[in-house]
């Protein structure tokens, strides 16, 4: 994993409740640049929220989302983007009806860095056989499997340009052959200078990939550390054998 330079995306005091459900109760954590930081915690305790307050597509109750020192929080998600930070989803969102170079090239000719169609063109056949897809780029998305939706979304995510990648469970459902390539395609993508934060129940590629990680159970966050550390944390292994999801 490459140096940091500091701080990319710093989390203050972030609050999101539903009604009466507190979905993120207060918390902070930072980023460092360069790196993969892991998300983990029992099903329902918050990290997609978490997610989904970084790219806007909820607003925060309360709190602050700073990222490289600019204010995220009560911006829009295409100034998100533009500000270089993308995403992909825990429930793929491709386009169906669109070609997987089509959705590919959508990333590039509306995101950070906008270029024409024929050069957006290009750089998705190249993101592609960057995500394994090489040679179905004709195909239409729906007519594809799970694993290859998420590739697409992978390589439109990457074709915004952004500083800043979220994977959420990314790698769920992968087969033992297709993880390893998955955990080394996100290593490969920090070596080339892009900030990772993974949420991720496979904790095989939290112990490969992460430097750091920060735990969540019930809106809070309970640990943050290597994972080491934070996986032979009692409070930890106590929140997921109370769970229905026990680490893997
Ligand atoms: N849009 C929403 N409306 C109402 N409740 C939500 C919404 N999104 C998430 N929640 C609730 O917030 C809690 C945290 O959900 P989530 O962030 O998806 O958890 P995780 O990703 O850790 O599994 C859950 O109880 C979930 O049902
Ligand atoms: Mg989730």
């Amino acid at each position: 994993m490459q140096a940091g330079n500091g701080t990319i995306l710093s989390i203050r005091d972030l609050r999101k409740a539903f009604g009466g459900l507190v979905a993120v109760r207060d918390i902070s954590f930072d980023i460092p640049e360069g790196r993969i930081f892991g998300l983990i915690g029992p099903n329902g305790s918050g990290k997609t929220t978490v997610l989904n307050l970084i790219t806007a597509e909820l607003s925060a109750d309360s709190g602050s989302i700073l990222f490289e020192g600019r204010e995220m929080v009560g911006r829009q998600s295409f100034e998100v983007c533009r500000a270089r930070i993308a995403r992909t989803f825990q429930l793929v969102r491709v386009l169906p009806y669109m070609t997987t170079r089509e959705n590919v090239m959508l990333g590039r000719m509306f995101g950070s860095a906008p270029t024409s169609p024929a050069q957006a063109a290009q750089d998705a056949d190249a993101l592609l056989e960057r995500v394994g897809m090489a040679g179905r780029a004709d195909l239409v998305a729906s007519q594809l499997t799970y694993i290859d939706q998420k590739r697409i979304e992978l390589a439109r995510a990457l074709a915004t340009h952004p500083k800043l990648l979220l994977l959420d469970e990314w790698l769920a459902g992968l087969n033992p052959s297709e993880l390893r390539i998955g955990i080394d395609l996100i290593r490969q993508i920090c070596q080339d200078g892009v900030t990772i934060v993974m949420i991720e129940h496979v904790m095989e590629a939290i112990r490969a990939l992460c430097d750091r990680v920060a735990v969540m159970n019930a809106g809070d966050k309970i640990a943050e550390g290597t994972p080491a550390s934070v996986l032979s944390d009692p409070e930890v292994m106590h929140a997921y054998l109370g769970a229905d999801d026990a680490a893997a």
